[in-house]
Protein backbone atom coordinates (compact mmCIF):
# COMPACT_ATOMS: atom_id res chain seq x y z
CA UNK A 1 0.00 0.00 0.00
CA UNK A 2 1.23 3.40 -0.76
CA UNK A 3 1.29 6.60 1.60
CA UNK A 4 1.47 10.33 0.81
CA UNK A 5 4.25 12.17 1.92
CA UNK A 6 4.40 16.15 2.05
CA UNK A 7 7.67 18.28 3.16
CA UNK A 8 5.23 20.81 4.21
CA UNK A 9 5.64 24.78 5.18
CA UNK A 10 6.18 25.92 1.26
CA UNK A 11 4.11 28.07 -0.06
CA UNK A 12 2.00 27.30 -3.38
CA UNK A 13 2.42 29.49 -6.44
CA UNK A 14 1.42 29.45 -10.01
CA UNK A 15 -1.90 27.83 -11.60
CA UNK A 16 -3.47 24.54 -11.83
CA UNK A 17 -6.60 23.31 -14.16
CA UNK A 18 -9.05 22.01 -12.00
CA UNK A 19 -10.65 17.94 -13.11
CA UNK A 20 -14.41 17.26 -14.05
CA UNK A 21 -16.21 16.68 -11.24
CA UNK A 22 -16.36 13.01 -9.90
CA UNK A 23 -19.83 13.31 -8.31
CA UNK A 24 -21.37 14.61 -12.09
CA UNK A 25 -19.19 12.00 -13.89
CA UNK A 26 -20.87 8.83 -11.98
CA UNK A 27 -24.38 9.54 -12.68
CA UNK A 28 -23.75 10.48 -16.10
CA UNK A 29 -21.57 7.09 -16.53
CA UNK A 30 -24.76 5.47 -14.78
CA UNK A 31 -27.30 7.56 -17.56
CA UNK A 32 -25.45 6.25 -20.57
CA UNK A 33 -27.43 2.89 -19.80
CA UNK A 34 -30.51 4.52 -20.79
CA UNK A 35 -29.86 4.13 -24.68
CA UNK A 36 -28.64 2.26 -27.39
CA UNK A 37 -25.73 3.78 -29.12
CA UNK A 38 -22.45 5.69 -28.41
CA UNK A 39 -22.48 8.12 -25.77
CA UNK A 40 -19.79 10.77 -25.61
CA UNK A 41 -18.46 12.20 -22.15
CA UNK A 42 -16.38 15.09 -21.96
CA UNK A 43 -14.09 15.95 -19.28
CA UNK A 44 -14.13 12.68 -17.23
CA UNK A 45 -11.91 12.61 -14.40
CA UNK A 46 -9.48 9.65 -14.38
CA UNK A 47 -10.19 8.16 -10.86
CA UNK A 48 -10.27 5.31 -8.65
CA UNK A 49 -14.13 5.78 -8.25
CA UNK A 50 -14.78 6.63 -12.39
CA UNK A 51 -12.48 3.61 -13.21
CA UNK A 52 -14.94 1.17 -10.60
CA UNK A 53 -17.75 2.50 -12.69
CA UNK A 54 -16.79 2.06 -15.95
CA UNK A 55 -16.15 -1.96 -15.32
CA UNK A 56 -19.24 -2.01 -13.46
CA UNK A 57 -21.25 -1.01 -16.92
CA UNK A 58 -18.85 -3.03 -18.50
CA UNK A 59 -20.24 -6.07 -16.52
CA UNK A 60 -23.08 -4.97 -18.01
CA UNK A 61 -22.57 -5.26 -20.73
CA UNK A 62 -21.25 -1.33 -22.43
CA UNK A 63 -18.04 -1.28 -23.66
CA UNK A 64 -16.26 2.33 -23.74
CA UNK A 65 -12.76 3.62 -24.51
CA UNK A 66 -11.09 6.57 -23.60
CA UNK A 67 -8.68 9.54 -25.18
CA UNK A 68 -7.39 11.87 -22.91
CA UNK A 69 -10.65 13.04 -21.23
CA UNK A 70 -13.25 12.01 -23.48
CA UNK A 71 -14.68 8.64 -22.74
CA UNK A 72 -17.11 6.84 -25.55
CA UNK A 73 -19.32 4.58 -24.30
CA UNK A 74 -21.55 2.07 -26.11
CA UNK A 75 -24.52 0.91 -24.44
CA UNK A 76 -26.06 -1.00 -27.66
CA UNK A 77 -25.97 -4.24 -25.83
CA UNK A 78 -27.03 -4.03 -22.43
CA UNK A 79 -28.69 -7.36 -20.92
CA UNK A 80 -27.38 -8.02 -17.46
CA UNK A 81 -28.95 -5.97 -14.60
CA UNK A 82 -26.87 -7.80 -11.46
CA UNK A 83 -24.29 -5.43 -9.12
CA UNK A 84 -22.20 -7.93 -6.56
CA UNK A 85 -21.02 -6.72 -3.10
CA UNK A 86 -17.96 -6.21 -4.42
CA UNK A 87 -18.47 -3.00 -6.64
CA UNK A 88 -20.71 -1.58 -4.31
CA UNK A 89 -18.47 -2.03 -1.35
CA UNK A 90 -16.14 -0.07 -2.96
CA UNK A 91 -18.25 2.91 -4.21
CA UNK A 92 -21.56 2.97 -2.52
CA UNK A 93 -22.01 5.12 -6.06
CA UNK A 94 -22.57 2.05 -7.57
CA UNK A 95 -26.57 2.18 -6.72
CA UNK A 96 -26.82 4.44 -9.26
CA UNK A 97 -27.39 2.22 -11.74
CA UNK A 98 -30.41 0.89 -10.58
CA UNK A 99 -32.49 3.55 -12.27
CA UNK A 100 -31.17 3.23 -15.29
CA UNK A 101 -31.57 -0.23 -15.62
CA UNK A 102 -35.19 0.05 -14.08
CA UNK A 103 -35.78 2.50 -17.19
CA UNK A 104 -34.21 0.11 -19.92
CA UNK A 105 -34.78 -3.53 -18.64
CA UNK A 106 -37.45 -3.20 -16.10
CA UNK A 107 -35.19 -5.09 -13.30
CA UNK A 108 -32.28 -4.56 -11.53
CA UNK A 109 -30.46 -6.70 -8.43
CA UNK A 110 -28.30 -4.57 -7.03
CA UNK A 111 -26.12 -5.11 -3.18
CA UNK A 112 -27.40 -2.79 -0.90
CA UNK A 113 -24.65 -0.51 0.33
CA UNK A 114 -24.21 -1.12 4.01
CA UNK A 115 -22.75 1.92 6.35
CA UNK A 116 -19.64 3.76 5.95
CA UNK A 117 -17.06 5.98 7.42
CA UNK A 118 -19.28 9.09 7.38
CA UNK A 119 -22.57 7.71 8.13
CA UNK A 120 -25.39 5.32 7.77
CA UNK A 121 -25.94 6.10 4.55
CA UNK A 122 -28.83 3.86 3.60
CA UNK A 123 -30.95 4.44 0.28
CA UNK A 124 -34.65 4.21 1.22
CA UNK A 125 -35.60 7.32 -0.72
CA UNK A 126 -34.22 5.39 -3.73
CA UNK A 127 -36.61 2.71 -2.74
CA UNK A 128 -39.39 4.15 -1.63
CA UNK A 129 -39.74 6.61 -4.76
CA UNK A 130 -39.08 3.71 -7.47
CA UNK A 131 -41.86 1.68 -5.68
CA UNK A 132 -44.08 5.41 -6.18
CA UNK A 133 -42.89 4.36 -10.10
CA UNK A 134 -44.73 0.83 -10.05
CA UNK A 135 -41.61 -1.17 -8.97
CA UNK A 136 -41.62 -4.18 -6.77
CA UNK A 137 -38.47 -3.74 -4.12
CA UNK A 138 -37.68 -6.82 -1.80
CA UNK A 139 -34.78 -7.48 -0.23
CA UNK A 140 -32.81 -10.49 0.21
CA UNK A 141 -29.65 -11.78 1.02
CA UNK A 142 -28.25 -8.36 1.51
CA UNK A 143 -29.71 -7.42 -2.46
CA UNK A 144 -32.45 -5.52 -3.28
CA UNK A 145 -34.39 -7.09 -6.53
CA UNK A 146 -36.04 -4.19 -8.02
CA UNK A 147 -38.91 -5.67 -10.67
CA UNK A 148 -41.08 -3.06 -12.86
CA UNK A 149 -44.39 -4.43 -14.39
CA UNK A 150 -44.61 -3.22 -17.98
CA UNK A 151 -43.69 0.02 -18.06
CA UNK A 152 -42.71 2.82 -14.73
CA UNK A 153 -46.22 4.68 -14.06
CA UNK A 154 -45.21 8.44 -13.43
CA UNK A 155 -45.93 9.88 -9.91
CA UNK A 156 -45.24 12.66 -7.41
CA UNK A 157 -42.77 11.98 -5.29
CA UNK A 158 -41.87 13.83 -2.16
CA UNK A 159 -37.96 13.59 -0.58
CA UNK A 160 -38.11 14.14 3.32
CA UNK A 161 -34.37 15.12 2.60
CA UNK A 162 -33.08 16.45 -0.59
CA UNK A 163 -30.69 13.12 -1.48
CA UNK A 164 -28.13 14.35 -3.98
CA UNK A 165 -27.87 10.78 -5.80
CA UNK A 166 -31.70 9.59 -4.75
CA UNK A 167 -32.70 12.65 -6.98
CA UNK A 168 -30.62 11.30 -10.01
CA UNK A 169 -31.85 7.84 -9.81
CA UNK A 170 -35.29 9.10 -9.66
CA UNK A 171 -34.73 11.11 -12.32
CA UNK A 172 -33.00 8.36 -14.81
CA UNK A 173 -36.00 6.30 -14.06
CA UNK A 174 -38.50 8.52 -14.42
CA UNK A 175 -37.42 10.08 -18.11
CA UNK A 176 -39.20 7.24 -19.80
CA UNK A 177 -41.84 6.33 -17.34
CA UNK A 178 -45.78 6.34 -18.73
CA UNK A 179 -46.84 9.91 -17.44
CA UNK A 180 -45.32 12.65 -15.69
CA UNK A 181 -42.99 12.55 -12.76
CA UNK A 182 -42.73 15.48 -10.10
CA UNK A 183 -39.94 15.29 -7.78
CA UNK A 184 -40.56 17.56 -4.59
CA UNK A 185 -37.80 18.75 -2.21
CA UNK A 186 -35.30 17.57 -4.93
CA UNK A 187 -31.24 18.32 -4.32
CA UNK A 188 -30.43 21.51 -6.20
CA UNK A 189 -26.45 20.52 -6.55
CA UNK A 190 -25.11 21.79 -9.77
CA UNK A 191 -24.41 17.50 -10.44
CA UNK A 192 -28.06 17.38 -10.92
CA UNK A 193 -28.13 20.44 -13.44
CA UNK A 194 -25.60 18.78 -15.34
CA UNK A 195 -27.05 15.32 -15.34
CA UNK A 196 -30.50 17.20 -16.26
CA UNK A 197 -28.67 18.75 -19.25
CA UNK A 198 -27.24 14.81 -20.48
CA UNK A 199 -30.97 13.62 -20.10
CA UNK A 200 -32.26 16.23 -22.30
CA UNK A 201 -29.68 15.83 -25.06
CA UNK A 202 -30.63 12.54 -25.12
CA UNK A 203 -34.33 13.39 -25.58
CA UNK A 204 -36.12 14.08 -22.35
CA UNK A 205 -38.35 16.29 -21.43
CA UNK A 206 -37.81 18.11 -17.97
CA UNK A 207 -38.74 21.37 -16.09
CA UNK A 208 -36.94 23.18 -13.13
CA UNK A 209 -33.39 22.18 -13.60
CA UNK A 210 -32.07 24.04 -10.79
CA UNK A 211 -34.83 24.05 -8.32
CA UNK A 212 -36.56 22.11 -6.03
CA UNK A 213 -39.28 20.81 -8.06
CA UNK A 214 -38.29 18.78 -11.20
CA UNK A 215 -41.46 17.92 -13.49
CA UNK A 216 -40.45 14.79 -15.86
CA UNK A 217 -42.52 14.43 -18.80
CA UNK A 218 -42.02 10.28 -19.55
CA UNK A 219 -40.84 10.35 -23.26
CA UNK A 220 -41.34 7.00 -25.04
CA UNK A 221 -37.46 6.58 -26.64
CA UNK A 222 -34.30 8.28 -25.72
CA UNK A 223 -31.12 8.66 -27.89
CA UNK A 224 -27.09 8.73 -27.49
CA UNK A 225 -25.88 12.16 -26.73
CA UNK A 226 -22.88 14.32 -26.09
CA UNK A 227 -22.38 16.15 -22.83
CA UNK A 228 -19.61 17.98 -21.11
CA UNK A 229 -19.03 17.46 -17.18
CA UNK A 230 -18.87 20.36 -14.95
CA UNK A 231 -15.59 21.21 -13.33
CA UNK A 232 -15.16 19.40 -9.83
CA UNK A 233 -16.24 22.08 -7.56
CA UNK A 234 -15.28 20.27 -4.05
CA UNK A 235 -11.55 19.74 -5.87
CA UNK A 236 -11.70 23.53 -6.85
CA UNK A 237 -12.51 24.11 -2.87
CA UNK A 238 -10.22 21.87 -1.90
CA UNK A 239 -7.17 23.91 -3.84
CA UNK A 240 -8.16 27.12 -2.31
CA UNK A 241 -8.17 26.14 1.00
CA UNK A 242 -4.86 24.59 0.47
CA UNK A 243 -3.36 28.14 -0.94
CA UNK A 244 -5.49 29.89 1.71
CA UNK A 245 -3.63 27.25 4.80
CA UNK A 246 -0.30 27.19 3.04
CA UNK A 247 0.02 30.77 1.76
CA UNK A 248 0.82 31.41 -1.95
CA UNK A 249 -0.92 33.27 -4.53
CA UNK A 250 -2.50 30.60 -7.00
CA UNK A 251 -4.56 30.48 -10.81
CA UNK A 252 -7.01 27.81 -10.61
CA UNK A 253 -8.31 27.27 -14.29
CA UNK A 254 -11.37 25.45 -15.82
CA UNK A 255 -13.62 25.96 -12.96
CA UNK A 256 -17.11 26.82 -12.57
CA UNK A 257 -16.76 29.77 -9.45
CA UNK A 258 -21.10 30.11 -9.00
CA UNK A 259 -20.73 26.85 -8.03
CA UNK A 260 -18.93 28.14 -4.88
CA UNK A 261 -21.13 30.60 -3.69
CA UNK A 262 -20.01 29.38 0.05
CA UNK A 263 -16.93 28.64 -0.06
CA UNK A 264 -16.04 31.86 -1.31
CA UNK A 265 -17.70 33.52 0.88
CA UNK A 266 -16.17 32.11 4.09
CA UNK A 267 -12.35 32.39 2.67
CA UNK A 268 -12.55 36.11 2.02
CA UNK A 269 -14.58 36.26 4.96
CA UNK A 270 -11.17 34.60 6.75
CA UNK A 271 -8.98 37.16 4.96
CA UNK A 272 -8.03 35.64 1.94
CA UNK A 273 -7.60 37.68 -1.59
CA UNK A 274 -10.02 36.26 -4.23
CA UNK A 275 -10.58 37.67 -7.92
CA UNK A 276 -12.87 35.73 -9.94
CA UNK A 277 -12.88 35.55 -13.73
CA UNK A 278 -15.11 33.38 -15.82
CA UNK A 279 -13.86 30.44 -15.42
CA UNK A 280 -11.01 30.88 -13.41
CA UNK A 281 -10.40 31.58 -9.74
CA UNK A 282 -6.98 33.53 -8.49
CA UNK A 283 -7.08 33.14 -4.42
CA UNK A 284 -3.88 35.12 -2.24
CA UNK A 285 -2.90 34.50 0.57
CA UNK A 286 0.21 36.17 1.78
CA UNK A 287 2.66 33.64 3.61
CA UNK A 288 4.19 36.60 5.99
CA UNK A 289 0.33 37.82 6.87
CA UNK A 290 -1.35 34.36 7.78
CA UNK A 291 -1.64 35.27 11.52
CA UNK A 292 -4.37 37.82 9.90
CA UNK A 293 -6.22 34.75 8.98
CA UNK A 294 -9.62 34.83 11.02
CA UNK A 295 -12.17 32.23 13.05
CA UNK A 296 -14.88 32.08 10.46
CA UNK A 297 -18.31 29.58 11.74
CA UNK A 298 -19.54 27.30 9.45
CA UNK A 299 -22.07 25.09 8.77
CA UNK A 300 -22.60 22.57 6.33
CA UNK A 301 -26.37 22.64 3.81
CA UNK A 302 -27.25 21.24 0.92
CA UNK A 303 -26.57 23.26 -2.13
CA UNK A 304 -26.04 26.67 -2.59
CA UNK A 305 -25.41 26.02 1.40
CA UNK A 306 -22.27 25.09 2.47
CA UNK A 307 -20.91 21.85 1.22
CA UNK A 308 -20.22 18.86 3.73
CA UNK A 309 -17.58 17.43 1.13
CA UNK A 310 -15.88 20.74 2.10
CA UNK A 311 -16.03 20.79 5.44
CA UNK A 312 -13.00 18.64 6.99
CA UNK A 313 -10.50 20.99 4.76
CA UNK A 314 -12.17 23.87 6.05
CA UNK A 315 -11.09 22.54 9.53
CA UNK A 316 -7.57 21.82 8.77
CA UNK A 317 -7.90 25.75 7.55
CA UNK A 318 -8.88 26.86 10.66
CA UNK A 319 -7.11 25.10 13.12
CA UNK A 320 -4.25 28.20 11.68
CA UNK A 321 -6.45 30.89 12.77
CA UNK A 322 -6.22 33.36 15.00
CA UNK A 323 -9.79 32.81 16.49
CA UNK A 324 -12.14 30.57 17.26
CA UNK A 325 -14.73 29.01 14.93
CA UNK A 326 -17.40 27.20 15.30
CA UNK A 327 -18.46 24.35 12.85
CA UNK A 328 -21.52 22.50 12.26
CA UNK A 329 -22.23 19.33 10.73
CA UNK A 330 -25.89 18.22 9.31
CA UNK A 331 -25.53 16.65 6.29
CA UNK A 332 -23.85 13.52 7.70
CA UNK A 333 -23.98 12.01 11.56
CA UNK A 334 -20.10 10.80 11.51
CA UNK A 335 -18.32 13.41 9.84
CA UNK A 336 -15.53 14.22 11.86
CA UNK A 337 -13.07 10.89 11.75
CA UNK A 338 -10.39 13.71 10.49
CA UNK A 339 -10.32 15.48 14.08
CA UNK A 340 -8.55 12.70 15.90
CA UNK A 341 -5.87 13.05 12.98
CA UNK A 342 -5.69 17.04 12.82
CA UNK A 343 -5.08 16.79 17.41
CA UNK A 344 -2.28 14.42 16.34
CA UNK A 345 -0.78 17.35 14.14
CA UNK A 346 -1.09 19.62 17.24
CA UNK A 347 -4.46 21.27 16.54
CA UNK A 348 -7.02 21.60 18.99
CA UNK A 349 -10.75 21.22 18.01
CA UNK A 350 -13.59 20.05 20.68
CA UNK A 351 -16.62 17.90 19.38
CA UNK A 352 -19.47 17.88 20.76
CA UNK A 353 -22.01 15.83 18.55
CA UNK A 354 -22.34 17.49 15.47
CA UNK A 355 -20.29 20.18 16.10
CA UNK A 356 -16.66 21.33 16.75
CA UNK A 357 -14.97 24.06 18.33
CA UNK A 358 -11.81 24.97 17.21
CA UNK A 359 -8.89 26.75 18.44
CA UNK A 360 -6.45 28.33 16.21
CA UNK A 361 -2.83 28.07 17.05
CA UNK A 362 -1.88 30.59 14.61
CA UNK A 363 0.01 29.94 11.19
CA UNK A 364 2.82 27.83 12.61
CA UNK A 365 0.40 25.47 14.99
CA UNK A 366 0.58 22.56 12.93
CA UNK A 367 3.43 19.91 12.86
CA UNK A 368 4.04 17.01 10.55
CA UNK A 369 2.93 13.85 11.89
CA UNK A 370 2.26 10.24 10.20
CA UNK A 371 -1.58 10.09 10.00
CA UNK A 372 -4.33 7.92 8.61
CA UNK A 373 -6.94 8.65 5.61
CA UNK A 374 -10.48 7.74 6.27
CA UNK A 375 -12.18 8.75 3.66
CA UNK A 376 -11.88 10.66 0.84
CA UNK A 377 -12.79 14.33 1.90
CA UNK A 378 -10.94 13.36 5.84
CA UNK A 379 -7.60 12.76 3.34
CA UNK A 380 -7.98 15.92 1.71
CA UNK A 381 -8.13 18.15 5.22
CA UNK A 382 -4.59 16.11 6.44
CA UNK A 383 -3.34 17.09 2.44
CA UNK A 384 -4.26 21.00 3.64
CA UNK A 385 -3.04 20.46 6.90
CA UNK A 386 0.03 18.43 5.99
CA UNK A 387 1.37 21.56 3.28
CA UNK A 388 1.15 24.16 5.89
CA UNK A 389 2.09 21.83 8.76
CA UNK A 390 6.25 22.00 9.49
CA UNK A 391 8.09 18.94 8.36
CA UNK A 392 7.05 15.82 7.36
CA UNK A 393 3.71 14.52 6.94
CA UNK A 394 2.97 11.20 6.13
CA UNK A 395 -0.96 9.98 5.10
CA UNK A 396 -1.22 6.06 4.64
CA UNK A 397 -4.22 4.41 2.70
CA UNK A 398 -3.70 7.16 0.32
CA UNK A 399 -6.32 5.23 -1.93
CA UNK A 400 -8.77 7.10 -0.61
CA UNK A 401 -7.74 10.05 -2.01
CA UNK A 402 -7.16 8.52 -5.33
CA UNK A 403 -10.94 7.98 -5.49
CA UNK A 404 -11.46 11.76 -6.11
CA UNK A 405 -8.33 13.83 -6.76
CA UNK A 406 -6.90 13.49 -10.44
CA UNK A 407 -3.17 13.62 -10.40
CA UNK A 408 -2.81 15.57 -6.80
CA UNK A 409 0.97 15.14 -6.73
CA UNK A 410 1.51 16.35 -9.68
CA UNK A 411 -0.41 19.48 -9.38
CA UNK A 412 0.13 20.66 -6.21
CA UNK A 413 4.14 19.75 -7.40
CA UNK A 414 3.44 22.10 -9.83
CA UNK A 415 2.39 24.82 -7.41
CA UNK A 416 5.37 24.10 -5.62
CA UNK A 417 4.85 21.59 -2.79
CA UNK A 418 7.20 19.15 -1.91
CA UNK A 419 4.50 15.95 -2.09
CA UNK A 420 5.34 12.47 -3.46
CA UNK A 421 4.24 8.83 -2.84
CA UNK A 422 6.03 6.23 -1.06
CA UNK A 423 5.03 2.61 -0.69
CA UNK A 424 4.49 1.98 3.44
N1 LIG B 1 -30.20 9.72 3.22
C1 LIG B 1 -31.18 8.90 3.76
N2 LIG B 1 -31.82 8.03 2.91
C2 LIG B 1 -31.55 7.98 1.59
C3 LIG B 1 -30.56 8.83 1.04
C4 LIG B 1 -29.91 9.69 1.89
O1 LIG B 1 -31.45 8.94 4.94
O2 LIG B 1 -32.18 7.18 0.88
C5 LIG B 1 -29.48 10.66 4.10
C6 LIG B 1 -27.98 10.30 4.18
O3 LIG B 1 -27.72 9.29 5.13
C7 LIG B 1 -27.38 11.64 4.52
C8 LIG B 1 -28.28 12.64 3.78
O4 LIG B 1 -29.51 11.95 3.53
O5 LIG B 1 -27.45 11.86 5.90
C9 LIG B 1 -27.71 13.15 2.48
O6 LIG B 1 -27.32 12.09 1.66
P1 LIG B 1 -27.33 12.14 0.07
O7 LIG B 1 -28.20 11.05 -0.43
O8 LIG B 1 -27.60 13.53 -0.42
O9 LIG B 1 -25.82 11.77 -0.24
P2 LIG B 1 -25.34 10.85 -1.41
O10 LIG B 1 -26.19 11.10 -2.60
O11 LIG B 1 -25.16 9.46 -0.93
C10 LIG B 1 -23.72 12.58 -2.50
C11 LIG B 1 -22.25 12.64 -2.83
C12 LIG B 1 -21.44 12.74 -1.54
C13 LIG B 1 -21.88 14.02 -0.83
C14 LIG B 1 -23.40 13.99 -0.57
C15 LIG B 1 -23.92 15.26 0.06
C16 LIG B 1 -22.14 11.38 -4.88
C17 LIG B 1 -21.68 10.17 -5.59
N3 LIG B 1 -21.90 11.43 -3.57
O12 LIG B 1 -23.88 11.43 -1.69
O13 LIG B 1 -20.08 12.85 -1.93
O14 LIG B 1 -21.20 14.13 0.40
O15 LIG B 1 -24.08 13.78 -1.81
O16 LIG B 1 -23.67 16.35 -0.75
O17 LIG B 1 -22.67 12.30 -5.50
C18 LIG B 1 -17.75 12.62 -1.67
O18 LIG B 1 -17.63 12.97 -2.86
O19 LIG B 1 -16.76 12.52 -0.89
C19 LIG B 1 -19.08 12.32 -1.15
C20 LIG B 1 -19.27 11.64 -0.02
Amino acid sequence: MEKLVIEGGRSLYGSVAISGAKNAALPLIAATLLAPGTHVLRNVPDLRDTRTILSLIGELGAVWSREGSTLFIDCSDISYCEVSYDLVKTMRASVLVLGPLLSRLGRAKVSLPGGCAIGERPINFHINGFEKLGVTCNLEHGYVEAIRGDKLKGNTIYFDFPSVTGTENLLMAAVRAEGTTILKNAAREPEIGNLIDMLVNMGADIEGRGSDQITIHGVSRLRSSETDIIPDRIETGTYLIAVAAAGGDTKLTNCEPKHLPALLGKLSEAGAEISIEQSSISIRMDPEKRDGLTGVDIKTMVYPGYPTDLQAQFMALMTLSSGICLIKETIFENRFMHVGELRRMGARIQTEGHSAVVTGCGPAGLSGARVMATDLRASSSLVVAGLAASGRTEISRIYHLERGYENLVSKLGGLGARVWKENE
